[in-house]
């Protein structure tokens, strides 16, 4: 199978919300006008049109990750995610609509004669100052799945709920408009492979199994949306992502009382060392190739030097030459303290919406994509004392900034990947701020090792 890439780049304006009748913007509806020639909305239309009638998922860009998309309604469809993916059909996937309207009607039934009004709203009420606040955003909401229902029964992997989100990309409702059908996408990355945050990552994990990736740029959140289940009391987080916890909290009312509902090893505890990790019980995901270490913290008193000690288990049999790559965020000095040769840049990873776009234009592109920037430097890796080379180092500075460090993270962790490091040291930023629990969660699934 060929894989073509359709740009979507050049910053055009592809679409906009209706007016309520005070005149302010509403989410009801996501107006896409019918004619438009230019290149973007003739690449669009292809690409919704593909959805309408192949069983075969395309990639396509949202504000979280690149997501691998099929008309959530057709069964035939829905299974070409499962089959691209190599995904195990238990796990449920993300429904995405384009406006409230579309959500509306999945709400309604497959044979429902309701034409839904202010009155009869459908959806829950307890999601509507999250909507208010969010959408279209990071946040996924669990809602009943009417019975009969409009998805296909693949898309809830046998659940009665449906897991549903308003993408804040406006490429990505362009999309779910013109395919006139919700959405089914997980990440577009092969399974147990970090998400995608970029069209190269898709190429680099779906080359060949897939038809069309469509190109907006990388991502702007980086890491996936938040998962939240209002339907029982207190409402839960079952994934953390782009909405923080605290956002959730301020919208008072039941979300005061939000409570987590995931466990992602955070909760082990311990002082020191590895955090204990029974083999075998290890759920891989997010994982690159490399064993990745992870330091819940970058700064322990006392341990300067730990990641200095820790190369030295890591290394083993000093026979064979080792790759490092150490991913640094707040505190870390370059290569985590590790003895090196001067360190020269290998490589400047920038990944924008479209380096030939005007600036004005990449502001406000398609996916509303970011700029992801980062610096590669390489040099030689010394032991201990400093006198025997014993391999080399790859060091990565995402910046301090939670926002810039959650846009750079699985990009890093695939640069290091195609660089053949055998293991990554991370310098973790703890769960406290912001979307950093999102960034921590993700980390700690790669991890081998979780060091407390
Ligand atoms: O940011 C995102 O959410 C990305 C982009 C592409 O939108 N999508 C994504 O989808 O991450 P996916 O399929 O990889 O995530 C699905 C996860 C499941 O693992 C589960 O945690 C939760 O969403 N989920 C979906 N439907 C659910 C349901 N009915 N009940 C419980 N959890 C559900
Ligand atoms: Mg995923």
């Amino acid at each position: 199978m060929k894989t073509r890439i359709l740009k979507v780049q050049s910053g055009q304006v592809l679409g906009r919300f209706s007016r309520d009748s005070d005149g302010r913007e509403s989410l009801e509806s996501w107006e896409v006008p019918a004619g438009g020639s230019d290149a973007d909305m003739a690449s669009l239309r292809e690409a919704g049109e593909y959805l309408r009638t192949k069983d075969i998922p395309l990639a396509f860009p949202t504000e979280t990750v690149y997501g691998l998309g099929a008309d959530a309604t057709r069964s035939g469809a829905v299974k070409g995610i499962y089959a691209a993916k190599g995904r195990p059909s238990d796990n449920p996937l993300i429904v995405h609509v384009s406006d409230l309207e579309m959500l509306r009607s999945l709400l309604s039934g497959s044979n429902s004669t309701m034409t839904t009004t202010a009155s009869s709203d459908l959806i829950p009420g307890i999601y509507k100052p999250l909507i208010e606040k969010f959408w279209p955003g990071p946040l996924t909401l669990l809602l009943p799945n009417p019975d009969p229902s409009q998805l296909a029964p693949e898309v809830t992997a046998g659940l009665r709920t449906f897991g549903v989100r308003m993408p804040a990309s406006p490429l990505a409702r362009t999309l779910i408009k013109l395919a006139g059908a919700p959405l089914a996408a997980p990440s577009a990355n092969a399974s147990t492979k970090p998400s995608p945050t970029s069209a190269r990552h898709v190429l680099d994990d779906l080359d060949g199994r897939i038809e069309l990736v469509l190109d907006g740029g990388p991502c702007h959140v980086g890491v996936e949306s938040t998962v939240v289940d209002g339907l029982c009391d207190p409402p839960v987080v079952l994934r953390p992502g782009g909405v923080s916890m605290d956002e959730l909290r301020a919208c008072g009312g039941a979300w005061a009382r939000v409570e987590k509902a995931y466990r992602d090893g955070s909760e082990l505890g311990g002082s020191g060392g590895a955090a204990p990790r029974a083999p075998g019980m290890k759920y891989k995901h997010y994982s690159p190739k490399a064993r990745v270490v992870l330091y819940e913290r970058s700064f322990v008193e006392g341990r300067e030097g730990m990641v200095r000690e820790d190369l030295e288990t890591v290394l083993g049999e000093p026979s064979k030459r080792v790759t490092v790559g150490v991913v640094r965020t707040r505190r870390w000095p370059v290569a985590a303290g590790l003895r090196h040769s001067s360190l020269s840049r290998a490589s400047q990873i920038v990944e924008e919406a479209d380096a030939d776009a005007a600036p004005a234009q990449r502001q406000s592109s398609a996916n509303g994509a970011a700029k992801i920037t980062y610096d590669v430097q390489q040099g030689d890796l010394y032991d201990e004392d400093g006198e025997t080379e014993v391999g080399a180092i790859l060091d990565i500075h995402l910046g301090r900034d939670v926002r810039s460090i959650a846009q750079g993270l699985f990009s890093a962790l695939r640069e290091l990947d195609s660089r053949g490091a055998d293991v990554i040291f991370v310098e973790g930023i703890g769960d406290e701020e912001g979307i950093a629990a999102a960034v921590m969660n993700r980390l700690r699934k790669a991890a081998s090792e979780i060091k407390t």
